[in-house]
């Protein structure tokens, strides 16, 4: 018999819960389970969601508020709980809170015997990552930063908005941290299969305009944190990219947060890069040839990242 497909998503703020409406309208899983430190969110988006189950295009099995006992048999868990940005704050400045919440739920997930794939959300995220991969023990190729996935779209939209193209007609990425020090890797940006220095050269686009892009698609969360508090759609729809891309084993390459031993230039260290990601998880992290002010802004985005996981470990030990 075929087993069902299981995620449990920890943390069901608008951020979780914006991933889970997003999995069962793509009929990613057949089984969900909720899991809150405040068990009526949890109990309350479980009867929320069922609603939808005889309506939805494609079908799922079971949602229910649950607890870590059910993390033992589940393919996927998916982390998100933790407070949310204050407006003006950066997301290095939450580390110490976050990363006590981070060992607390990394413990209980350890102790159910649970043994797939787990996907981070929560804020500063490589470094939670990098908390959560250290208090588990788990193999670095099943703990998965969601990095700069959305910061990546983000980008990819903004540029194709410039050029007046579909986002989808768009490769572009950002890798480093999930933040403000993230690095635009232009020289590997494409465009309708020309590549941005083509465009350049043709007047179409200026340094200038990609400068501004890169600042625009780093930023946005600020502005969309000032006008509704927070944001949750898009990272919702790029978790459930890597989700789908696991269970679906679609061998695909998004910009992850990926646990470094060596490559590009860093080690001891969870930041994005771009990865295959399919059944187990980081399947293979993809060696880009930088140039070498690419190479420069990467290597500084990896020093504050690693200062800022040693407050975290401060903070947890
Ligand atoms: N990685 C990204 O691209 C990205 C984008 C947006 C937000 N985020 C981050 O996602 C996180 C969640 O944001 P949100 O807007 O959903 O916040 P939220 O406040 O709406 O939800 C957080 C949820 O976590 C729960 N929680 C807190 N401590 C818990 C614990 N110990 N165990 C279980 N649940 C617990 C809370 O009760 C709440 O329901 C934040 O860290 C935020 O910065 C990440």
């Amino acid at each position: 018999m075929i087993k069902n497909k299981k995620i449990v998503l920890v943390g069901c703020g608008a951020v979780g819960t914006s991933f889970i409406y997003s999995a069962v309208n793509q009929g990613i899983a057949q089984d969900y389970v909720l899991i809150d430190v405040f068990k009526d969110a949890a109990i309350g988006n479980e009867m929320d969601i069922a609603d939808a189950q005889a309506v939805l295009p494609v079908s799922f099995n079971s949602i229910k508020a649950g607890d870590y006992a059910d993390c033992k048999d589940a393919d996927i868990i998916v982390i998100t709980a933790g407070r949310p940005q204050k407006p003006g704050e950066t997301r290095l400045e939450m580390v110490a809170d976050n990363a006590k919440i981070m060992k607390q739920i990394a413990t209980q997930i350890k102790k159910s015997g649970f043994s797939g794939i787990t996907i981070i959300a929560s804020n500063p995220v490589d470094v939670l990552t990098y908390v959560y991969k250290t208090v588990t023990g788990y193999d670095s190729s099943k703990v998965i930063s969601s990095g700069t996935t959305l910061d990546s779209a983000r980008l990819r939209r903004l540029l194709a908005a410039k050029l007046g193209v579909m986002p989808n007609t768009v490769e572009a990425y950002l890798l480093g941290e999930h933040g403000d020090s993230s690095v635009a890797a232009w020289s590997k940006a494409t465009v309708m299969g020309k590549t941005v220095q083509e465009y350049i050269k043709e007047g179409v686009i200026s340094e200038k305009d990609l400068s501004e892009i890169k600042d625009e698609a780093t930023h946005l969360a600020y502005k969309i944190i000032e006008k509704k508090r927070a944001t949750y759609y898009g990272v919702g729809v790029c978790l459930a990219a890597i989700a789908k891309a696991i269970l679906k084993n679609e061998q695909k390459m998004l910009l992850v947060g990926a646990h470094l031993n060596g490559e590009y230039e860093n080690e001891n260290i969870y930041t994005s890069v771009p990865c295959i990601i399919g059944r187990n998880g980081i399947e293979k992290i993809i060696k880009w040839n930088l140039t070498s002010k690419e190479q420069t802004l990467f290597n500084k985005s990896c020093e504050q990242l690693k200062e800022v996981f040693n407050t975290a470990k401060k903070a947890i030990a």
